[in-house]
């Protein structure tokens, strides 16, 4: 029986090549009307914006075996990165095997595999699934008490910076997001306000005119992360600046235990006082809003660029892929394989600045491994099983952010290899 791909951003194309490369029987399925997930600029699932160029740059980003034009910039931009997705598609033959504009509205238990009810009506079987649905679609909005009578949408609904025109605006949240949209949005609005709560550290796109993540992919030896953040924390700082200097919250944790901001430009305006900010917004009041110290702004826009919350819409039951209430996550070894052998495999599901797109196709390398030693190589299967059952019996007592999905790229990629090649 066939397997089936939910997806086809990334991780979902490399698990359709990963698994058609080991002649397993593979189909996908695309709510979109085309391949790239996030970087289709404008399809339902997206959240990318206009302005979008990455912050990991294109050679640690783009498929081992796939690289980027060499005319293109180090980090390119959303436009280059959707044709990426195109030609990858193309160039190792995936259309064939996706179906457009019908998602997988449900998952259902057939036997040992999965019965999969699509949004159009059909219902087909499988002996397996990989969901790569992404985990960057679903809007996570804080709450505050009051009601907005002014615009307040959240950061995925946000397209390009035309609405800020004269306007008063408040941005918040401090991910990668929030930094791009205040960025956009200094140009055109009235007064930019920039409501922050966490802290975290800044990292540089270039340094001596080369990208900044480069010489982090280089190195031989994978120093202990907490090392290497003693190392590179230093640099950050002298590079980008302290955050706090410019009345940011001083990050609580260390560089390498969180996806850092890449952004070279929002400090920059900070320091111009082109942007002012505010607490944690705590209510609104009709045009204002009420923060935790007490301040209030008449604001005409809102943007909550507070990140996205975690879900599988076609699973009636999280059980199967063991869901942690506590983390609003499933706990999967090497963030893949929930401890029932169910035939359920999750990839694309993870943070990890560093991890690019050669990450996600160490993933699905990995599920195609597997599945194929099942059926050539017995005990290597059956050893990597017991790795899975063992970790997902032991309490979840590493720090791996607010989701548990966080992994350190160096040493996650490492893993994955290893693992393979012990499967293979
Ligand atoms: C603004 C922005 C900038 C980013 N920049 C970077 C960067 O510089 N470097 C980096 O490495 N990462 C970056 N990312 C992270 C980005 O999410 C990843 O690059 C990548 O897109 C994740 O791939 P994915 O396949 O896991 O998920 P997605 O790209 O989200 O793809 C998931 C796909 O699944 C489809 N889908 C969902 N549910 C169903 C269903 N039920 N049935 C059928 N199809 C379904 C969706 O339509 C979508 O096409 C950025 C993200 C954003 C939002
Ligand atoms: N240019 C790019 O390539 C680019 C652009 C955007 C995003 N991305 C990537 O996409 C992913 C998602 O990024 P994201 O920025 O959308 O989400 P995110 O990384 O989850 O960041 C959300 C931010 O919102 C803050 N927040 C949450 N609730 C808040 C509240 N009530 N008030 C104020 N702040 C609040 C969080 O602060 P706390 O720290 O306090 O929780 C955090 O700073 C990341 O992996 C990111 O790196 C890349």
């Amino acid at each position: 029986m066939t397997y089936l791909v939910i997806g086809a951003g990334p991780a979902g194309l490399a698990a359709i090549r990963s698994l058609k490369d080991a002649g397993l029987p593979v189909e996908a399925a695309e709510r979109n009307a085309d391949v790239g997930g996030q970087w289709l600029y404008g399809a339902q699932s997206s959240a990318v914006y206009a302005s979008t160029h990455l912050i990991s740059s294109k050679a640690t980003t783009a498929f081992a075996d796939f690289p980027m034009p060499e005319e293109w910039p180090a980090y390119p931009g959303r436009v280059q990165i959707e044709e990426y997705f195109k030609n990858f598609a193309k160039r190792f033959d995936l259309y064939p095997l996706l179906r457009f504009n019908d998602g997988v509205a449900k998952l259902t238990r057939q036997g040992s595999g999965w019965r999969a009810a699509f949004d159009k009506g059909e219902t087909r079987g499988y002996e397996g699934v990989v969901i790569a649905n992404g985990h960057l679609s679903d809007p996570l909005m804080p709450e505050a008490s009051g009601n907005f009578s002014g615009t307040l949408m959240h950061a995925k609904e946000y397209k390009s910076p035309e609405i800020f025109e004269g306007k008063r605006v408040l941005i918040a949240g401090m991910g990668n997001t929030g930094c791009d949209i205040v960025v956009d949005a200094i140009h055109r609005a009235k007064n930019v306000l920039w409501s922050v709560r966490g802290g975290n550290h800044f990292v540089p796109k270039f340094v001596a005119g080369r990208p900044a993540d480069e010489r982090n992919h280089k190195t031989k030896l994978v120093l202990p992360k907490w090392l290497r953040s003693r190392l590179h924390e230093p640099a950050a700082r002298l590079l980008a600046g302290p955050p706090e200097r410019f009345g940011l919250p001083k990050p609580t944790h260390r560089l390498y235990d969180r996806t850092p901001i890449v952004n070279s430009l929002v400090l920059l305006h900070l320091g111009q006082g082109d942007v002012s900010l505010r607490k944690p917004i705590k209510a609104f009041d009709g045009n204002a809003v009420i923060f935790e110290d007490g301040k209030r702004d008449e604001i005409d826009i809102v943007i909550f660029a507070t990140g996205y919350k975690i879900t599988f819409p076609f699973l009636g039951d999280l059980s199967p892929l063991n869901w942690q209430p506590q983390f609003g996550a499933p706990r999967l070894y090497m963030n893949v394989f929930p401890p029932e052998d169910n035939g359920l495999f999750v990839a694309g599901l993870l943070e990890g600045a560093g991890v690019g797109w050669p990450g996600r196709a160490l993933q699905t390398d990995l599920i195609a491994a597997y599945l194929k030693a099942r059926k050539g190589k017995l005990i290597a299967a059956q050893e990597f099983r017991r790795e899975i059952e063992r970790y997902c019996a032991a309490p979840a007592n590493e720090d791996r952010g607010e989701h548990g999905i966080f992994v350190d790229f160096l040493q996650y990629k490492r893993d994955l290899k290893k693992a393979i090649e012990r499967l293979r």
